[in-house]
């Protein structure tokens, strides 16, 4: 079965109930990283959570929510061997999947709506890296991390 980590700030809470009960729908299973209230929180907390959750192992990847979904992915990237990405649409999803291996998929609670962000899990979830010529890329991108 596949398992997912799950995270958001207070701007996500909402969003991040809705994409659970569509992944377990889908037969995936989800731990909860995320806040569950909407009194303001700090981003760089969740995104680090998930980010650390998927670095370790133990999931295929990890799905983060704030308001723009920026905050968040920018606290998931910090953490060594993710590679987060932001979608509002399908199409950056499944590219970014196919061409960059993305591990963390970033969604903004209050830039798109609910089917939206289902779709782009779908589109994501059902996509594979294509490996190949874009190996290369991804490796140039650890070497960045290794010289930070
Ligand atoms: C919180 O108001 C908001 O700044 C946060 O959810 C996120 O959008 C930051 O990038």
């Amino acid at each position: 079965m596949m398992k997912l980590a799950i995270g958001n700030d207070h701007a996500g809470v909402e969003l991040k109930k809705e994409i659970m009960k569509h992944l377990q729908a889908r037969g995936v299973e989800v731990q909860d990283f995320g806040c569950q209230e909407t009194t303001s929180v700090d981003y760089p907390v969740y995104g680090e959570k998930v980010g650390r959750a998927v670095a370790q192992g133990g999931f295929e990847g990890g799905i983060l929510i704030c308001g723009t979904g920026v905050g968040i992915s920018l606290a998931a990237n910090q953490v060594k061997g993710i590679r987060a990405v932001v979608c509002s649409e399908p199409y950056t999803a499944k590219m970014s999947k196919l061409h960059n291996n993305t591990n963390v998929l970033c969604f903004g609670a209050r830039v798109i709506g609910v089917d939206m962000a289902k779709m782009i899990t779908d589109t994501w979830l059902d996509t594979q890296y294509e490996g190949g010529r874009h190996q290369k890329r991804l490796d140039m991108l650890e070497q960045i991390e290794e010289r930070r």
